[in-house]
């Protein structure tokens, strides 16, 4: 386990829309390079960047054309590797975007995998033996028609992203290629090579897109692709022992027994987003999907739903259907590595969606207080607002997450000089949109109360990725929430009501807080909208 990740809070940029340098309307390397300073006053001491490599982006840049370049709209891989410096000089470490499942159909390998003529490319994807038959009963999308070889190939995401071949757990018919032979191994070599590549030029480690979708009928545990990754993280503690792996994989009782290192809590059903800041709860009780488009009513069946996010005030939300899953995974692989959560990133709504801003400074205190790796994405830390916008590189509803970041009241809010027309996604057009400058100005902002948890966390051992969480007050239908890291205490009360529990533990002083509330004589009382920590 590298070392340095115990005290990593990450930010998550999509650089497309981050900072522009040049005037040309996206976001690019150098930009990134010009906010680095306040990437760190923050208190962010790691970057994830979204896959910045050569590439059609008809998926954002998830169809990767070439892993070994970058894309030309951000910078040459002289300024990537400029950025790892800068980073480093200011003790920010960089973990790039790893897309090991697919690639573009225009990268190199697949359209020599499409020729008739055998070659070393022939098996690098997944391929039928039929043109007119797909993958038999595992259901994977695949593509026939497109190619001169008289065979179908498999799909890992969109129609534009076929699946790398891996192999098959079960090779049962000729077509298939076995996940330990040759072919299989010659991908697993290429993944290491293109992992080696960034590594030898400073980056710290990969966030890795859609992880568990390697070996393809693969069983419930995950045993073929868990082994290509075993296999791969031994590479890297041989010989790149501080190279962390975060997986996007959500389930870390797999994914850390096969070696990540962090892995995100995104299922929609025990994710911060849906109990959390999303809850749509119809009568019964039971969560639907948290769409931006959700109306609260269902059209279909004449169930009004209601949202009891936790972080809601007066919501009658309830922390344990979060906590409830996450202790058992918590449980179950706190010995093994962290859990990562999220504010948001480029595939969700925006908390602010669901959430007024001292609502959401009552969800970052607790996410930032939490055991794991957290991670915040661009321009959550001033409330930037999700937008309708129309897609865009295979965006669709995530497309308003993805609008540029807002730094100032200058043209096009500090994002950019370029001409609002060129702009690779309009920027946020109220009047009131949330902007850095301003915030900085205002002590009581969300971004102070960010910068402010974030030197609570790095100042206390206790309350950073090491895993000491314990309960001390949680109960359904009831507040607050208490719960305990090593020395610290923290407790919320998202209510608009004041509220108290008893508590097993002596009287302490409040070290930092939202709200007011005590901690005296066994009983803990909050005000309301309050978060403190004891
Ligand atoms: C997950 C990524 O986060 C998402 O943006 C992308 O579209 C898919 N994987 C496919 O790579």
């Amino acid at each position: 386990m590298p070392n340095w990740l115990n005290d990593a809070v990450f930010y998550e940029i999509y650089p497309q829309s981050f900072c522009d340098s040049n005037a040309d309307g996206i976001g690019d390397f150098q930009g990134i390079i010009s906010r680095l300073d306040y990437i760190r006053d923050l208190g962010f001491n790691a970057l994830w960047i979204n896959p910045c490599f050569d590439s059609p982006f008809r998926d954002a840049g998830y169809d990767v054309r070439d892993y070994k370049k970058t894309a030309a709209r951000y910078g040459t891989n002289e300024d990537l590797v400029r950025l790892f410096e800068e980073a480093h000089s200011r003790g920010i470490h960089v973990l790039l975007d790893l897309v090991p499942g697919h690639t573009s159909e225009e990268h190199e390998w697949f359209r020599k995998s499409c020729s008739l003529e055998k070659n070393e490319f022939s098996d690098r994807y997944i391929w039928t033996d039929f043109c007119f038959r797909g993958a038999g009963n595992f259901g994977y999308p695949y593509i026939g028609g497109e190619a001169e070889r008289p065979g179908t190939y498999l799909l890992n995401f969109f129609k534009c992203q076929p699946a790398l071949n891996y192999g098959w757990l079960d090779a049962d018919e000729s077509w298939k290629c076995a996940s330990d032979g040759d072919a299989a191994r010659s991908t697993v070599e290429a993944v290491k090579d293109v992992m080696r590549f960034w590594m030898d030029r400073g980056c710290d480690g990969f966030r890795v897109d859609m992880a568990a979708s390697l070996v393809k009928g693969d069983d419930e545990k995950k045993t073929g692709t868990s082994r290509i990754w075993k296999e791969i993280r031994a590479m890297l503690d041989r010989d790149y022992p501080e190279c962390a792996l975060v997986s996007e994989w959500s389930h870390p009782e797999l994914s850390l027994k096969a070696g990540f290192h962090a892995d995100f809590l995104l299922n929609e059903a025990d994710s911060p987003y849906s109990t959390l800041v999303r809850d749509y709860q119809n009568h019964a009780g039971s969560l639907v999907y948290s769409d931006p488009f959700f109306t609260g009513e269902d059209p279909d069946c004449d169930m009004k739903y209601e949202d009891h996010s936790f972080f809601r005030m007066d919501a009658g939300g309830d922390i344990t259907r979060f906590m409830d899953g996450y202790l058992k995974l918590y449980e179950e692989t706190k010995d093994l590595g962290y859990i990562s959560l999220i504010t948001c990133n480029h595939d969700t709504v925006r908390p602010s969606f669901g959430l007024t801003p001292e609502e959401l400074k009552l969800f970052y205190a607790f996410l930032f207080t939490m055991p794991g790796v957290p991670f915040l994405y661009y321009g959550d830390e001033i409330g930037q607002r999700y937008l309708s916008l129309r897609t865009l590189e295979g965006g669709y509803f995530r497309t308003g997450s993805r609008s540029p970041m807002q730094w100032s009241r200058d043209k096009n809010l500090g994002f950019s000089d370029a001409d609002e027309k060129d702009l690779y996604l309009p920027v946020d057009p109220a009047g009131d949109a949330p902007v850095v400058s301003e915030m900085l100005e205002d002590p009581s902002s969300l971004l102070h109360m960010v910068r402010s948890i974030l030197s609570l966390r790095h100042k206390d051992p206790d309350l950073q990725a090491v895993p000491n969480l314990k309960i001390l007050y949680m109960e359904k239908g009831s507040l607050p929430f208490v719960y305990q890291r090593g020395e610290r205490i923290c407790a919320v009360n998202p209510s608009s009501e004041c509220v108290s529990a008893a508590v097993d533990v002596p009287d302490r002083q409040a070290l930092w807080q939202i709200g007011s509330g005590t901690l005296a004589g066994g009983m803990v009382t909050l005000q309301p909208q309050s978060f403190i920590v004891f």
